[in-house]
């Protein structure tokens, strides 16, 4: 007590004011504390302060050496998540839950990896046509009248863009959902030679008229949102509105969600489910590992 009385008096603040710093300072420590610890995704800096096992495991250097088992057991705060970007859709389904729990699992064989992935995007690409039935109608069933929705466009209104090569599995799905849909290709891969696997531009073929047409941009895992951000660029580039595009994936993370929202607002992104972590090598965990080498059956 004296050791404070002494330090008190030390202080350019006395009496009443002192104790209000200090419990101010007290009150701002243990704020800043609580918000640093905070274990979801709703603190007040976003995911600057990731929790702690997501920011020890992004920085740990000796990810690549370490063999043991790791644990994965913690989950995204979605709902915080949908508050923070409003044009943010996540498929909170239990059909979603199962199908991704399957294909995670490594010991999977090659075919069944595909024949659920099918499914899922299935699912994904049903709900993301769903979103864009915005227009209430009036219908007859056999024992009456009821409401309705219909989406305003026609597929030919629609674009889908597949980044090769995980993008590919999307497109035999589109293809039998929306008949009419043009299909455009991207072929921008991560660069695994470098650590932070920026993208690297091979190709594109696209559909010569872009402009007012509503853009499906198709990539299965968002982690740094690189090659989805440079696809998007190139859209934006020749006309797209930001509005008119939407992102469908299947895992994504919240450093790609929000790469993608700080860059391009506007465009809508529609995921399966979010992840907890994007490791230090940029892949996301728990993940799945390399899509690409599991559908096409090119791991090593
Ligand atoms: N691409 C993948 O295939 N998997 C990841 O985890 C990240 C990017």
């Amino acid at each position: 007590m004296n050791t404070l009385k002494t330090f008190l008096s030390k202080t350019p603040f006395k009496g009443k004011s002192s104790i209000l710093s200090i419990t101010g300072v007290l009150g701002f420590s243990y704020f800043m504390y609580s918000q640093i610890n905070n274990k979801n995704s709703s603190n007040m800096f976003g995911n600057i302060f990731l929790n702690k096992k997501a920011y020890a495991l992004r920085n740990d250097p000796d990810f690549e050496k370490n063999q043991q088992k790791r644990e994965f057991f913690d989950k995204v705060d979605t709902d915080s998540l949908l508050k923070k970007y409003p044009n943010l859709h996540v498929l909170n389904l239990k059909t979603i839950e199962l199908l991704i729990g399957q294909i995670r699992d490594k010991n999977i064989s090659m075919e069944d990896f595909r024949n659920i992935s099918k499914r899922l995007i299935r699912i994904i690409l049903e709900e993301t046509f769903a979103y864009e039935c915005t227009e209430e109608v009036i219908k007859e069933s056999p024992l009456g009248l009821y409401k309705t929705f219909r989406n305003p466009n026609k597929f030919s209104d629609y674009i889908a863009i597949s980044i090769l090569r995980s993008g590919n599995s999307m497109t035999d799905e589109i293809l039998n959902l929306a008949p009419g849909i043009s299909i455009g290709t991207v072929m921008i891969q991560r660069d695994e030679t470098t650590e932070k696997k920026l993208p690297i531009f091979f190709f594109e073929k696209l559909p010569g008229q872009l402009e007012n047409k509503k853009i499906l941009v198709m990539d299965p895992m968002l982690a740094t949102g690189g090659s989805a951000s440079a696809t998007i660029n190139i859209l934006i580039r020749r006309g797209v509105k930001p509005t008119d595009i939407i992102f469908v994936n299947i895992i994504s993370c919240e450093e790609g969600l929000q790469n993608l929202f700080n860059q391009f607002p506007g465009i809508r992104i529609i995921t399966a489910i979010v992840d907890p972590y994007l490791l230090p090598n940029k892949y996301i965990a728990p993940g799945i590992g390399d899509f690409g080498d599991r559908y096409y059956g090119t791991t090593h």
